[in-house]
């Protein structure tokens, strides 16, 4: 936490996994026709008392190093593990090693489609999930940590 003219700043850092680095371009009826980045900078608009770091990678290891590497200095992760999500005992594993609560986010309805996106090897080490509610769902994880850091 920053604190800024008595004004504290929680930290917050989002990592997205595997191809989201493609949204808008990826499976529109899916995902949208939005760009993270473009959703980010809305983002920040709206939550202009957090600081936000943003990480995205397609290779598991590195988000098992993000969540290391921001998982004792922030006030909270969202993280969207993507199809990682579905396989990746070792991203369950770090967020189960670190403090920082974690916020699972899924843009899709993971329960509302093919069997296997229904494991999830990140949502019982999660505070929480939000799943189906599209990008809003960073928005609302964001509402929560700004809402419940002290
Ligand atoms: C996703 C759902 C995953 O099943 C999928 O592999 C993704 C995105 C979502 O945000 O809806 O890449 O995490």
């Amino acid at each position: 936490m920053i604190t800024l003219q008595n004004r504290t700043m929680p930290n917050i850092t989002i990592i997205n996994g595997p191809n989201l680095n493609l949204l808008g371009k990826r499976e529109p009826g899916v995902y949208g026709n939005e760009s993270f980045e473009d959703f980010l900078a809305q983002l920040k608009k709206d939550f202009p008392q957090v600081h936000f770091t943003y990480f995205q990678s397609n290779v598991e290891g590195e988000i098992v190093n993000a969540l290391q590497q921001y998982g004792f200095n922030q006030d909270g992760i969202i993280i969207n593990p993507a199809a990682y999500t579905h396989t990746s005992i070792a991203i369950g594993d770090a967020i189960a090693a670190i403090q920082v609560p974690v916020i699972e986010v899924h843009i899709s309805n993971v329960h509302a489609r093919e069997d296997f996106r229904k494991i999830s090897h990140v949502t019982s080490k999660a505070v929480g999930s939000i799943v189906g509610l599209g990008l809003k769902g960073y928005a609302l994880a964001t509402e929560w940590f700004v809402n419940n850091t002290h």
